[in-house]
């Protein structure tokens, strides 16, 4: 079985304020049984600030992106260890954002993937169809090229996530029926195992996409689902607490 995973991207929101956010979830999720592990990846400037807060709690942080290289002339990046410097102990790679708005392709995943596995960094790496795409039957085609392209061979479980974030659920209140996402996260789990072993079955499939507290359930409760990377519901703990719950109920 894999582990479950609650985790939260701030994107580019927050600012030193929003760190109390920390402290109500904290106090909230420890009351929670068989907790599942709860990760939230600050934009770079409050990762110290957070991981600091964060001590003692069991909430881990991580970064949303890093360079391939340690380090070297490349304005306004981060290098893993830098990540890892910063308390960081995993870090959200190929999210389509970054894939869209830096025209990122699968083979700088792969080296960023590799990248994090070099500071000893847990790699999230995205993907996931466009509408076009899924309208066009072609999602487990997209989903296959971008796993083969973007996950390097030493994949396993405590170094890899996977998370399945379809385009257009993203940020717009949609979601993918559950047949439609354990159809994905099956795929997705075969794959893996094909590629890189049978240990691979127990990397951690998060399912990410107008996630709420009020659908949470039924998507953790679909096969092949081990948790979940939540945009605009993990920024307020009152929003984020009710989902970490209803993964360790799942
Ligand atoms: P939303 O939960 O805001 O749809 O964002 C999902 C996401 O992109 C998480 O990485």
């Amino acid at each position: 079985m894999a582990r479950k995973i609650a985790a939260g991207n701030w994107k580019m929101n927050g600012l030193k304020a929003d760190l109390a956010e920390i402290d109500s979830l904290a106090a909230a999720i420890a009351d929670i049984e068989s907790r599942p592990e709860v990760l939230i990846c600050p934009p770079f400037t409050l990762l110290p600030l957070m991981h600091e807060r964060a001590a003692g709690t069991g909430i881990a942080v991580g970064g949303q992106d890093c360079h391939p290289e340690p380090s070297g002339a490349h304005t306004g990046d981060i290098a893993a260890e830098m990540l890892a410097d910063a308390g960081a102990s995993h870090v959200i790679l190929g999210h389509s954002e970054r894939r869209s708005d830096h025209a990122e392709d699968d083979a700088l995943v792969a080296a960023k993937a590799r990248a994090a596995w070099r500071a000893e960094l847990v790699a999230i790496i995205c993907v996931g169809e466009s509408e076009a795409e899924r309208d066009a039957g072609r999602t487990l085609e997209v989903i296959g090229r971008q796993l083969a392209g973007s996950v390097p061979q030493g994949a396993r479980p405590e170094n890899t996530v996977i998370a399945y974030e379809p385009v257009w659920a993203i940020g717009t209140g949609r979601t993918p029926t559950t047949a439609e996402i354990a159809e994905v996260h099956a795929f997705m789990r075969e794959r893996l195992v094909a590629a890189h072993g049978a240990a691979a079955a127990d990397i951690p499939l998060l399912y990410g996409g107008s996630v709420k507290p009020g659908n949470a359930a039924e998507i953790f409760a679909v096969a092949d689902v081990d948790g979940g990377l939540v945009g605009g519901a993990s920024l307020r703990a009152a929003d984020f607490v009710p989902i970490v719950a209803a993964l360790a109920a799942s």
